[in-house]
C-alpha cells in the first residue's frame, strides 16, 4: 500500500557518523523497502568534508545497509543512485549554508518536490547551536512545504544549558517544527505503557498509591565505556540515562490518562508528572563506579584503566535514586531509578509491587507466605510483560506459590521495528507524541541539576555485578 506520507528532502548533518550509519539512514531504506517512504524522498548526507563525492557516499551507505539491515540487492543500488546524496559543508560559514540551500533546491527541482525539509542534527552537541543559528540566520527555518528540526540527545548538559538551547531554537523555529528525539520514546515497548495503562480497566484501576507500594524502573548495561570515553567522561550515569530515558518511562509510568491520544495533551502530562517530583536529597542517591571484574566469563577492566578515562576519574557509572510524586496518586510511593554500566546482565525494565493484602487468612509458616502480586514490564530483552499471582499448591493441604502470567511481543508479532524507524516515521508525518517538548526537557533538568551539583560518595563496584551494595540500602 502506498503512503500517505508527502515526500521530503531529509538532509543529516553528521551523515558520515556513527548514528547516521548504523541506525538512520538503516531505518529509512527499511521504511522505503516496505513502501513507507514516499517517492522521491531524497536523502542529502552533510559533513565537512568537501571531497566526498556523491558516489563515494552512496558506496558507504551501501556498506551500512548491507552490515545493519543484511541487505544487498540490485534494489538497493537503485534506491541509493536515486535518493542519496552528499553535501560538503565545509567549515559551515554562512556561504556554504547558502550553497546547502541551492543544492536542496536542486535536488526539489529535479525530483518534483513540494519543498518539504527535515534537517536531522547527528552531530556531537557541541555543533548543535552553531547549525541553528546558521540555519535560522540563512533562512532555512522555511520553506514552501513544512520545515522541521531534529535534534539528537544529549539535549543540553544542565537546566542553564538547556534553557540556553531552548531559546536559541525558539529564536528561528517555532516548537511545533521541533522534534527532541529519545529514542527509547521510539520504542514499541515504551509505547506500549500507554496502551497498557489506558487500555486496560484492570490495571488502571489499580494504579496508585492505594495498590501500589512501590515502582522500580531499570536500565542495566553490560557493556562498559566503549569508544566513548571522551563523551562519558564530562556526562555520567545520571546525564546520560537518568535525565532522559529512565525520566521519560518514569513519566510514562507515572503521568495521568491525557484527554486525548495527541501529543500536545500527552506531553502536558508528563510535565505535570516532573513538575510534581520532590527535589531529591543527599540521601535519596547512590552513586558508582565500576572496577575490574567479570562478564560473560572474560576478565574486564575497570572504568579507570579504560582508554580515555582519566586515572583519578570521579565519573559515576551508575546511579540509583529514590523520587518521590507528590500528588493525589503517587504521594507516599517511592519510585527507584537505577542505571549503570558493566552490570550482570543487559536488561531494562519497570517492575511494579502492588501492596500485599491487608489480612491473610493464611497460616503465617512459609509455604502459606503470600508474596505481594508484582507486574513487570521488560522493555529488553524478550520484550513484553509478566505479572505474578499467588495460587494454591494442588493437594489436600493449604500451601501457596508465586507463579506467573506472561505475554510476549516476540511470540505474538514476530521481531520489532527499531525505534529510528518508528521515529522518522512520525517526524515525516508531523506528529510529535514520541518527541520531547521544551517544557518536558526544562522541567527534567530543573530536576537533576541541583544532584550534579552536590557531591557524593563514589562507591565502587565490580564488573559483572549489581552495582554497589550501599544501592540497596536505598531501598530500606
Ligand atoms: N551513535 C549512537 O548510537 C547514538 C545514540 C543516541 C544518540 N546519539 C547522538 O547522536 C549524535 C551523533 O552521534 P554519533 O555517534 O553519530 O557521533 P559521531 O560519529 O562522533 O559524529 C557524527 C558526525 O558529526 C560530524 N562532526 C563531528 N564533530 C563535528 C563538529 N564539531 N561540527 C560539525 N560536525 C561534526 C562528523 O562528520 P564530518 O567529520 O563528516 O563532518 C561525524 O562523523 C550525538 O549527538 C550523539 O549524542 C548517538
Amino acid at each position: 500500500m502506498a503512503t500517505k506520507l508527502q515526500p521530503a528532502v531529509i538532509a543529516i548533518f553528521g551523515a558520515t557518523g556513527d548514528l547516521a550509519h548504523r541506525k538512520l539512514i538503516p531505518a529509512l531504506y527499511e521504511m522505503s523497502a516496505a513502501n513507507q517512504l514516499p517517492t522521491n524522498t531524497s536523502i542529502l548526507g552533510l559533513g565537512r568534508k568537501t571531497d566526498i563525492t556523491d558516489d563515494e557516499f552512496r558506496s558507504q551507505v551501501r556498506k551500512s545497509i548491507r552490515d545493519f539491515v543484511g541487505s544487498d540487492s540490485e534494489e538497493l543500488g537503485h534506491w541509493c543512485e536515486k535518493c542519496i546524496h552528499y553535501f560538503g559543508m565545509g567549515d559551515s560559514g554562512p556561504e556554504d549554508f547558502e550553497k546547502l540551500n541551492e543544492k536542496i533546491t536542486a535536488i526539489e527541482r529535479t525530483f518534483d518536490l513540494p519543498g518539504n525539509r527535515i534537517f536531522y542534527l547527528a552531530t556531537p552537541p557541541q555543533a548543535f547551536g552553531p547549525t541553528i543559528e546558521s540555519l535560522g540566520e540563512a533562512g532555512l527555518n522555511s520553506s514552501e512545504g513544512y520545515t522541521r528540526l531534529v535534534i539528537e540527545k544529549p539535549f543540553g548538559h544542565d537546566l542553564k544549558s538547556a534553557e540556553a538551547l531552548n531559546d536559541l531554537i525558539h529564536k528561528h523555529f517555532r516548537e511545533d517544527q521541533i522534534y527532541r528525539i529519545d529514542h527509547y520514546l521510539g520504542k514499541e515497548t515504551v509505547q506500549n505503557l500507554l496502551a497498557f495503562r489506558f487500555g486496560n480497566a484492570l490495571f488502571e484501576s489499580v494504579w496508585n498509591r492505594e495498590k501500589i507500594e512501590k515502582v522500580e524502573i531499570l536500565v542495566a548495561e553490560e557493556l562498559g565505556v566503549e569508544q566513548r570515553a571522551n563523551y562519558y567522561e564530562k556526562s555520567g550515569a545520571l546525564r546520560d540515562m537518568v535525565q532522559n530515558h529512565l525520566t521519560q518511562l518514569l513519566t510514562l509510568t507515572a503521568m495521568e490518562i491525557p484527554t486525548a491520544f495527541k501529543a500536545g495533551h500527552i506531553r502536558y502530562e508528563k510535565v505535570k508528572v516532573l513538575n510534581a517530583i520532590l527535589p531529591i536529597h543527599d540521601e535519596d542517591i547512590v552513586e558508582g563506579q565500576y572496577t575490574e571484574g567479570e562478564i560473560g566469563g572474560e576478565g574486564v577492566r575497570g572504568y579507570k584503566e579504560e582508554d580515555g578515562v582519566k586515572k583519578d576519574s570521579k565519573t559515576p557509572t551508575f546511579v540509583s535514586l529514590c523520587l518521590r510524586i507528590e500528588n493525589w496518586r503517587w504521594s507516599g510511593v517511592p519510585f527507584y531509578l537505577t542505571t549503570g554500566k558493566r552490570l550482570k546482565e543487559r536488561r531494562s525494565e519497570i517492575v511494579v509491587t502492588f501492596r500485599r493484602p491487608p489480612v491473610t487468612i493464611f497460616k503465617p509458616e512459609e509455604k502459606n507466605r503470600v508474596h505481594p502480586n508484582v507486574l513487570v514490564i521488560a522493555l529488553q530483552p524478550n520484550e513484553g510483560f509478566r505479572v505474578s499471582f499467588e495460587v494454591k499448591k494442588p493437594g489436600s493441604e493449604i500451601a501457596v506459590k508465586t507463579e506467573w502470567m506472561q505475554f510476549s511481543y516476540a511470540d505474538s508479532f514476530g521481531p520489532l521495528p527499531d525505534a529510528y524507524h518508528t521515529l522518522l516515521y512520525d517526524i515525516l508525518e508531523g506528529d510529535q507524541t514520541l518527541f520531547v517538548s521544551a517544557d518536558e526537557t526544562l522541567a527534567s533538568w530543573r530536576l537533576y541539576t541541583p544532584v550534579l551539583h552536590s557531591h557524593h560518595t563514589l562507591y565502587p563496584y565490580p564488573a559483572g555485578s549489581w552495582g554497589p551494595k550501599e544501592a540497596q540500602k536505598l531501598k530500606g
